[in-house]
C-alpha cells in the first residue's frame, strides 16, 4: 500500500517542527502505524539548515520520552511533489509556505494545512514561537502539539 506522506513546517526547523514530528512519530509507533508513513520536517527560513533541534526543546522532550533526531532543512518546491499533506505551525508559516508554491510549476499534490486546525483541546490559533521565550515556552508548545497533532492522526485514520 502506498505510505501516507506528513512534512511538519516551522521558521527554523529547529524548535517546532521537529516536535510535531517527533511527537507524530511516537504516536505512530504506538498505533502500529509506522509502516504506512514517512515523516519529515522543514524550516522556511535557511539559517539553522544542518543543525540539531534546539537543546532546550530536545530536553524537554526528553522528559515525555520523546527523541527529536532531526537536522534542519528548507522546505523546497520539490516537496509539494512529495508530501501528502504540509503542516504549518503558524499563519506566516503557512503564508510562506503558499508563497513558495505559488511560484513554483509544482503538481500541487500536497494538501497544505495549519497544525492547529486540528486542535481540541487548547485555543491556541498558532503554535507560539518558542525561540526566544523561557524554557516553560518549550513545554507549552509540546503541550499544545501533543493535542493538534493526534488531532489531526484521528482527521486521516
Ligand atoms: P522554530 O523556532 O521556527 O520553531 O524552529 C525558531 C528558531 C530560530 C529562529 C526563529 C524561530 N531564529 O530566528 O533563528
Amino acid at each position: 500500500m502506498k505510505k501516507i506522506s506528513v512534512l511538519f513546517v516551522c521558521l527554523g526547523n529547529i524548535c517546532r517542527s521537529p516536535a510535531a514530528e517527533a511527537i507524530f512519530i511516537s504516536l505512530i509507533e504506538k498505533n502500529g502505524l509506522t509502516d504506512g508513513f514517512i515523516v519529515d520536517s522543514a524550516g522556511t527560513g535557511s539559517w539553522h539548515i544542518g543543525k540539531k533541534a534546539d537543546s532546550r526543546m530536545r530536553i524537554a522532550a526528553s522528559r515525555r520520552d520523546l527523541n527529536i533526531l532531526s537536522r534542519a532543512r528548507q522546505i523546497t518546491s520539490k516537496d509539494f511533489d512529495q508530501f501528502n499533506y504540509i503542516l504549518a505551525m503558524d499563519d506566516s508559516n503557512f503564508r510562506n509556505i503558499q508563497d513558495l508554491k505559488n511560484r513554483t510549476t509544482s503538481t500541487d499534490f500536497s494538501s497544505i494545512n495549519k497544525i492547529q486546525n486540528f486542535r481540541s483541546v487548547f485555543n491556541e490559533q498558532e503554535v507560539p514561537d518558542p525561540y526566544f521565550g523561557g524554557d516553560e515556552g518549550f513545554d507549552y508548545v509540546l503541550d499544545i502539539l501533543e493535542d493538534s497533532v493526534s488531532g489531526f492522526l484521528a482527521s486521516i485514520s
